[in-house]
This record gives structure tokens, sequence and C-alpha cells, in this order.
């Protein structure tokens, strides 16, 4: 499908919920899939990658009910998951297939995990070697590291393990493994990595430490319980994105996850100048929640870098496109890890956003862009890949003249309501 964003011609005014949070819906479905008792879920979000999560549980055997956006989920408590006969399908979800990675490794079974052909591309050694020291085996395409992976699961032991990169798929994913592993895991990160699987993991009644580097586990049994999934702050960013942008806009998403994993790209909004509030701020189930109010702002640049970017990590693209409308010149920084998500975000973005007229050069680990610049609509290919789509559609809202953006139903991996929320906000709904 292709999208025609046009330019605004009025402000973006209302309320908006993003579906529920990404990484707590899969934590969710995956860590009640091994607690004792039923866990029950409401909020779980309609992305397509928290579908592949649920694929996968069902074809382990997992029992699951669901009633959109609720599940209740049976766990197999001291139990195992059921050998798969079939393949599990991990679609283009990394966290999916990087999560499942830990959690099979120690059971005692075989099973083939798949994606599509982006899944298929990203590396999944940063998971799969500290698992190997742990006991487990496993291959896979080019020397054993890429998709489809085979893992035979077994009898694991805990190690102490310091990550090469701030990641949370690999600390989730050798916890996992070592909830069931002989003596306690250790992971220390080069810097914070979002927390919500040690939050959830301690809500279960699990015994974990964990600070700002640092999560130490010994093995634990899990009990179920219920999970309000909040909304999504890295869904919720393109729309109040949007907003700062698009003279006159006032937008408030409701109910977003605030855990501080999570808001770097908040904070760095607020740096560049954005006119953001946060309100009726609450605490539900182990994760901060509120809302955010954003206006239209006048923006300047700024330095993206160091230690916060674990925390904006998936909100870089759009932090990119808001800083080609920024007086003078932004950098971004130690972000390397952004060529090697869906797709490389860097190259690719750098690409689409010259195309409509910014100034932007590429660097090895980031980017570096010069503003304010003139955009004009462009037919643009976000490559598949659902916040690049989302980002250069906030591009396209403050650029002259109409914008394509290419295979746009790719939002679905993580916001499928997404164009029809803009066009509510921008006053467009037909009907
Ligand atoms: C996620 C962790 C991050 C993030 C991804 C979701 C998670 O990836 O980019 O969208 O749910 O654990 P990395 O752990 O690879 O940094």
């Amino acid at each position: 499908m292709i999208q025609s964003v046009f330019p605004a011609s009025g402000p973006l005014s209302g309320y908006f919920r993003t579906p529920g949070d990404k990484s707590i819906s899969h934590r969710s479905a995956i860590l009640g899939a091994l607690a004792e008792g039923t866990t029950r879920v409401s909020g779980y979000s309609s992305a397509e990658d928290c579908a592949s999560t649920l694929d996968c549980l069902l074809a382990l055997g997992v029992q699951i009910e669901r009633s959109d956006p609720s599940l209740e989920i049976h766990g197999v408590g001291k139990g195992s998951f059921s050998e798969p006969t079939t393949v599990l399908p991990c679609g283009n979800s990394g966290t999916t297939m990087r999560l499942l990675l830990g959690v099979l490794a120690g059971m005692d079974m075989y099973a083939v995990l798949t994606g599509d052909e982006s899944l298929s591309g990203r590396p999944m050694g940063r998971v799969l070697e500290p698992l190997w020291d742990m006991g487990a085996r496993y291959d896979g395409r080019l020397n054993g590291r890429y998709p489809p992976i085979g893992i035979r699961g077994r009898r694991l032991w805990g190690i102490k393990y310091t990550t090469p990169v701030a990641s949370a798929q690999i600390k989730s994913a050798l916890l996992l493994a070592g909830l069931r592993a002989d003596g306690e895991t250790e992971i220390v990160e080069p810097a914070p990595s979002r927390d919500h699987t040690e939050r959830m993991l301690s809500a279960m009644g699990a015994q974990i430490e964990w600070g700002d580097r640092r999560a130490l586990l010994y093995p634990s049994m899990l009990n179920a319980i219920t999970i309000n999934v909040p909304a999504d702050p890295s869904s919720a960013a393109f729309l109040l994105g949007a907003a700062i942008v698009t003279p006159d806009s006032e937008v408030v998403a409701r109910d977003v996850c605030l855990n501080p994993t999570r808001t770097g790209f908040l904070a760095v909004l607020e740096r560049m100048g954005a006119n953001l509030s946060i309100e009726n701020q609450r605490d539900e189930g182990g994760e901060p929640i509120g809302d955010v109010r954003a206006r239209h702002s006048i923006l300047r640049a700024t330095e993206i870098g160091g230690d916060e970017i674990p925390a904006l990590i998936d909100e870089i693209p759009l932090l990119a496109v808001l800083a080609t409308q920024a007086e003078d010149r932004t950098v971004i920084r130690d972000a390397a890890e952004l060529r090697i998500k869906e797709t490389d975000r860097i190259g690719v973005l750098a690409s689409a956003l010259r195309q409509m007229g910014a100034s932007v050069d590429e660097r090895e680990d980031g980017l570096e862009i010069h503003g304010p610049a003139k955009l004009h609509g462009a037919e643009v290919d976000p490559r598949h890949d659902h916040r690049l789509a989302m980002s250069l559609s906030v591009a396209a809202l403050v650029a002259q003249g109409e914008t394509h953006v290419l295979n746009a139903e790719c939002v679905g991996v993580s916001y499928p309501e997404y164009w029809n929320d803009l066009e509510r906000l921008l006053g467009r709904e037909h009907g």
C-alpha cells in the first residue's frame, strides 16, 4: 500500500491512546506462559510483533484465551512447553526471537525459530553465544548466528556476563534462561537498558536484584499476576512529534508508559525546546504511567549520544526528522545499533530525508542534521520498517507537496491504527 501524506493544512488536536507497550506485551505473554497459574493481561498490544509472540507460544502448546485486547495465559509452572512440531514463526520481531531463545535454551526440547527477510538478516549470535556458555546448543545460517535457528535446550548453569552493547533483548534472554538454570545469573551492561523484564520478574515473585547496569537473578519459580499494559511511548512519539512541528497543534497521548529507561526522547525533546507536560502521573502494576501533552514548538538543535542512547534508541529516527526543523546542527552519535534494527535505520533514513530536501550527513554511528530545512514531498521507501514509515510521515506534514510512503502497511508491526489516528488528529477523518 502506498500512503499519500499531504502537508498539514491545520493543527493536530485531540487525545489518542496508542496500542499497549510492545516490550511489556511480549514479556507479559512469555512470562505468563512460564508462571504457575493464569496470568490475566489487559491492553495487550495490537502490534503484529506481539501477535508473533502469541503464535510461537501457541505452537509451543501454551494455552491462551484471547478476547482482544485481553488475554488469559495458562502458564506451565513447574512443567514445560511441548516440543513444537512446526517452526516457530517470529515474523519481523527481534524481541520474540531473542527472548524465546533464552526460554527454550533451558527446556529439554528441539525448536526451530524463523523470521521474515528482515529478521533473517539480524544477528542472533549476541544472544546465542552467552547461551552456549550457559550450556545451550544451537545451529543456524552463516556460522550458526542467523535465522532460522535450531536450538536444543538442556539443563543450564548460571553465568556472569558483561554484554558488549546495552541491549534489553540480550539481557532479558539471559535472565529468562537463568530462571531455570543452576546457580545465579548476573548481567552487567555498558549502559542501562530498559528494565521491564526485571520489573515483571520481580512482580511475579522471582528472586532478582537490579540497578542501573546490573541484574542478578537466582533460579526462581514465577507466580501468575494481573498485568495492565500501559500505552507504548515509542508509538506515541510519532504523533507527539507531529504536533510539535505543526503550527497551533496540541495533542495528548494517554496512559503512556513513563519508565525512565524509555523516556529519553522526552528529555531530548525538552532540551530542543519542545513544549511538553506530563499529567495524571501514577504507578500501575510496577510501571510509572501518565498522559503526555505536546504543543507546537520552535525547536533548537542538540547533541544526542552516550548513555542516553538506549533510553531513546527506537525514537532516534523521529528525533532526526524533528532535527530537520530545528535551528542549527544536531548530532546523533553512539547509535551504531540502529544499523542492525529492522533495516539500516541510519542509511535508509538519511537517504529518504535527503530526497525530501533535508541536509543530513551519515556517520558510522549516527547522523548529523542541519536545520531548519524546507522539505518537499517525494516518493520515499521505508524498506518495510514501521518506525521509518511513521517518521517519514511526520516529515511529510511539514513538506511542500504530497509525499508517497511506500509499503505503508508496515506500520502494523507496532502501531496498526497509526494512519487512522494521524488523520483523526488532523481532523481529516472521513465518514
Ligand atoms: C527491545 C529492546 C531494544 C529495542 C526494541 C525492543 C525490547 O532492542 O530497540 O525495539 O523489548 O527488549 P535491543 O535490546 O536490541 O537494544
